[in-house]
């Protein structure tokens, strides 16, 4: 089995090398093959997803990415941003089902912002469509740096649009994940989030999402505007399931749902494509910020190895084995800065990643 390792930008390299340790550590043989993308690649190739990397990622089982960006990129023309990469994975990919689950771990009930009764045990998953939506709709309007100073147009656009099929196989997707969590105890419940009262795009959205809930009596379907789902999420998250969204609503409440649990550093996501192959990363960016200072919270993407393991490498059980140490090495007290409460062990980046090997 063949992994891309991806790990991009500002802390990506330093969470992904963590990951890397962790697989390593696993009696499961792998092939790892690492490739620049992102704003390193810009620099040493001249572009955020050079053919090789494309190449890399293609024909491997699955890729592991870090995350890409970094302000210092603001001023270049669009097409060369570092985020350029990541979009163009997913759409070269064909990756159209971003899986954003949102679990509380008992250890952390304390690290969130929200009161821990409203919290705990919270388990739910944001089914992201990623390939669609305003994000790949025509844009119009462009800005273009002259000596340093940005010259306009004085209108800008962007296409927001979905398909009847792209809708119906995310559909499909959500109310399938709905069933197999539903076996294991969930509510067996899908919300589908839209904004029909104003756009076209989400009436057909919601129109699609209630003909394919017909094939699937046994799970719940309701629909909720966006702006009413980002206030029931933080009123009450544990009303919901499994939520299903278009591109653009499921990156702002993905954010959302990650904070719900303590910290974006904690969330991993799986991005899948119609023959299963996937590209996992966690939910959080590039913090160039951060980066260099050996303090980011590597779990995110050690447990996005794991997801990894369970989608596309039909490896469930080393899945598991991850999922338990991360939760072990939470119990044994110790933390990076991100979910550092008194009374708990502040570790850096490697030495969380350490932690996760030895329980392993
Ligand atoms: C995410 C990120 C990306 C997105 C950016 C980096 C293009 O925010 O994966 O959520 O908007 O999809
Ligand atoms: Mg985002």
């Amino acid at each position: 089995m063949k992994i891309a390792v991806l790990p991009g930008d500002g802390i990506g390299v330093e969470i992904v090398a963590e990951a890397v340790k962790v697989l390593n550590a696993l009696d499961c043989r792998f092939e790892m093959e690492t490739a620049l993308v992102g704003g390193v690649a810009y620099e040493a190739i001249g572009h955020p997803l050079p053919e090789s990397t494309l190449k890399l990622a293609q024909e491997a089982d699955a890729v592991l990415f870090g995350a890409v960006g970094d302000w210092k990129y603001d001023t270049l023309e669009r097409a060369l941003r570092p985020e350029q990469a990541i979009l163009g994975l997913r759409k070269n990919l064909g990756l159209f089902a971003n899986f954003r689950p949102a679990l509380c771990f008992d250890a952390l009930v304390g690290a969130s912002s929200l009161k821990p009764d409203l919290i705990a045990g919270l388990d739910i998953v944001i089914i992201r469509e990623l390939t669609g939506d305003v994000y790949f709709g025509k844009p119009r309007g462009r800005r273009t740096a002259i000596d340093g100073h940005f010259v306009g147009s004085e209108e800008a656009y962007d296409t927001m649009r979905y398909s009847r099929p792209e809708i119906e196989r995310i559909a499909h997707l959500a109310f399938g994940a709905a069933q197999k969590r539903k076996a294991a105890g969930s509510m067996g419940r899908v919300t589908s989030v839209d904004k029909a009262n104003v756009l076209e795009t989400s009436q057909l959205w919601r129109d699609v999402v209630a003909e394919v809930g017909t094939h699937y009596p046994d799970i719940m379907l309701d629909h909720l505007y966006v702006d009413n789902a980002a206030m029931q999420l933080v009123r009450q998250p544990k009303q919901f399931d499994v939520i299903v969204t278009g591109n653009l609503f499921g990156d702002i409440l993905s954010d959302e749902a990650s904070m719900l649990t303590g910290s974006i550093g904690m969330l991993p996501s799986a991005s899948i494509n119609a023959q299963g192959q996937g590209l996992f990363e966690p939910s959080h960016g590039s913090a160039p910020d951060l980066a260099g200072k050996g303090i980011a919270n590597p779990l995110a993407t050690i447990l996005s190895a794991a997801m990894m393991l369970r989608f596309s490498l039909n490896q469930p059980e080393a899945a598991q084995r991850i999922e338990v140490a991360v939760k072990k090495v939470l119990a044994q007290g110790l933390r990076t800065a991100d979910i550092y409460s008194a009374g708990t062990t502040c570790v850096s980046t490697v030495e969380m990643g350490t932690a996760v090997v030895k329980c392993l």
